[in-house]
C-alpha cells in the first residue's frame, strides 16, 4: 500500500456497481475517484475532484471494478493438453483426468506448485483480476492437501479445502474410507490454512449423502459451504448447497425448475463458469433463466489444467454474453460484484467510498467493449489495493 492520497480523474465511464433499478452497474460519466491507503474515499463528477499528491489520467477510458474470480483450481502440476486435444476430436469429458493432474501434484515440489500458482496468479493480475479464489483438492491426501492449502493461502485469503475432489486411485474401492479421512485427519490439517469447504457433487465423485457429511464436518470446523453441482447432469447439488446455506454453488449448467426455485428463495450464489462448457465443448448453462427469476449469479474461471485452463475474465465475459444471454453489463456485474458475492465479501466488487482500491482501467470507453471486443487485451492499467501493478 502507498501512502498519500492518488486521484483517478478524466473517467469516462465509471461502473461503481453502487447500482439502481435498471443501471446495476451504478455507471457515471465524466468521473473521478480518489484514494488513500489503499481505500476508494470519494467518487464524484470530474469538476468536482479533490486535490492530490499524485493523479492518473484515465483519459476518457472506462474505469471498473477489478474481476473477482471466486472459483480457480490453481495448485497443480502438469497439464492436460492432450486431453483437451481428443475432446476437440470427439472424446467426452467425465473429470477422470483429475487423477492424472493428482499424481503430478503429488511428485512435485513445494518450489514448483509455488511458482504455478504465482504464474497463474500474475496471469490473471494483467487481465484484470484483483481477488482470487484458491482450491486444492489434486492433493487428496493429508499431506498433499495441507500443503495445497498453505502455498494457496501465501497468494489470498479465500482459500477452500476440496479434498473432495473426487475419490482418489488408492481408495476407490472403499469411498466410505475415503470420506472418514476427509472429514478427519484431512479437515484437521487443512482447516488451519482454509477459509471454504467445497465437494464436488456429481455421479462419478460424490453423491448428496457423501458431500452432506463433508460440508457438515467443514462448517463444525468453521469453514464457510461452497459446491460444485450440477456440472456434467442434473443432480442433488444445488439443491443440498442451498439446504446448507452454501455462499456459492458453481457449475449449474443442468438445473431443474425446482433447483432455480430454490435458488431464487435463497442467498446462495449461483457462479456460471462458462470456461469449463468451452473448453469441454459441453452445452453452456441457461444464465437468462436464472436471472430472470432472480438469482444472483456469478461468473469465474474454473482455472484449472483439465475442463478450463483459462486464468481470463475478460474472455468469461464476452462468453457469457455471447453464449449465455447474459446483457454485457449482466455480465461486468457477475464477473465483480457476483463474486464477491459470491465469496461473502463486501470490501471489493465495487468501487464506492470504503471499498478497496481494486480497479481496472481499460483501453476502451465503456465495460461493453469487454464482450463486443473478445479476445483483445483492453486491461491497460490494474490497481490493486491502490497500487498501479
Ligand atoms: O470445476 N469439476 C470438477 N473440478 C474441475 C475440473 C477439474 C479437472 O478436470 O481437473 C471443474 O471443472
Ligand atoms: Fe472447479
Amino acid at each position: 500500500m502507498t501512502r498519500g492520497s492518488l486521484l483517478v480523474d478524466h473517467i469516462g465511464e465509471l461502473v461503481t456497481n453502487d447500482g439502481r433499478d435498471g443501471d446495476p452497474l451504478g455507471v457515471r460519466r465524466d468521473a473521478a475517484l480518489l484514494i488513500e491507503d489503499g481505500e476508494v474515499v470519494w467518487t464524484g463528477p470530474a469538476r468536482h475532484a479533490p486535490a492530490a499528491d499524485r493523479r492518473i489520467d484515465a483519459g476518457g477510458a472506462a474505469v471498473l471494478p477489478g474481476f473477482v474470480d471466486s472459483h480457480a483450481h490453481l495448485v497443480f502440476a502438469g497439464d492436460r493438453a492432450a486431453e483437451f486435444a481428443a475432446r476437440m476430436a470427439g472424446e467426452r469429458y467425465t473429470g477422470g483426468g483429475i487423477r492424472t493432474t493428482v499424481g503430478a501434484t503429488r511428485a512435485a515440489s513445494d518450489d514448483d506448485l509455488r511458482a504455478t500458482v504465482g504464474r497463474l496468479r500474475a496471469e490473471m493480475l494483467r487481465q484484470g483480476t484483483t481477488t482470487v479464489e484458491i482450491k486444492s483438492g489434486y492433493g487428496l491426501n493429508v499431506a498433499d492437501e495441507a500443503r495445497s492449502l498453505r502455498i494457496a493461502a501465501e497468494f489470498t485469503g479465500d482459500t477452500t479445502f476440496l479434498g473432495a475432489h473426487v475419490v482418489p486411485a488408492e481408495y476407490a474401492d472403499r469411498p466410505d474410507d475415503y470420506v472418514g479421512l476427509v472429514c478427519g485427519p484431512m479437515l484437521a490439517a487443512a482447516a488451519p490454512y482454509a477459509r471454504w469447504i467445497d465437494v464436488f457433487c456429481e455421479r462419478g465423485a460424490f453423491d448428496a449423502d457423501h458431500a452432506r457429511a463433508i460440508l457438515a464436518c467443514g462448517q463444525a470446523a468453521g469453514l464457510g459451504v461452497r459446491l460444485h453441482a450440477n456440472q456434467l447432469g442434473p443432480g442433488p447439488g444445488v439443491r443440498l448447497g442451498v439446504e446448507l446455506g452454501a455462499a456459492s454453488v458453481d457449475h449449474c449448467t443442468h438445473l431443474t425448475d425446482a433447483d432455480v426455485d430454490a435458488l431464487a428463495d435463497s442467498e446462495t450464489v449461483a457462479t456460471l463458469l462458462p470456461g469449463a462448457e468451452f473448453s469441454t465443448r459441453s452445452p453452456y448453462p441457461d444464465a437468462r433463466r436464472l436471472l430472470d427469476a432472480g438469482v444472483t449469479v456469478a461468473l469465474a474461471t474454473d482455472c484449472n489444467p483439465g475442463s478450463s485452463y483459462t486464468s481470463s475474465m475478460p474472455f468469461c465475459v464476452a462468453l457469457a454474453v455471447r453464449e449465455m444471454r447474459m446483457t454485457p453489463a449482466e455480465a461486468v456485474w457477475a464477473a465483480t460484484a457476483g463474486g464477491a458475492a459470491a465469496l461473502r465479501r463486501t470490501d471489493v466488487g465495487r468501487l464506492t467510498p470504503g471499498a478497496r482500491a481494486d480497479l481496472i482501467i481499460l483501453d476502451a470507453p465503456s465495460h461493453l467493449h469487454l464482450a463486443y471486443r473478445p479476445g483483445v487485451p483492453l486491461i491497460r492499467q490494474v490497481l490493486h489495493n491502490g497500487v498501479p501493478r
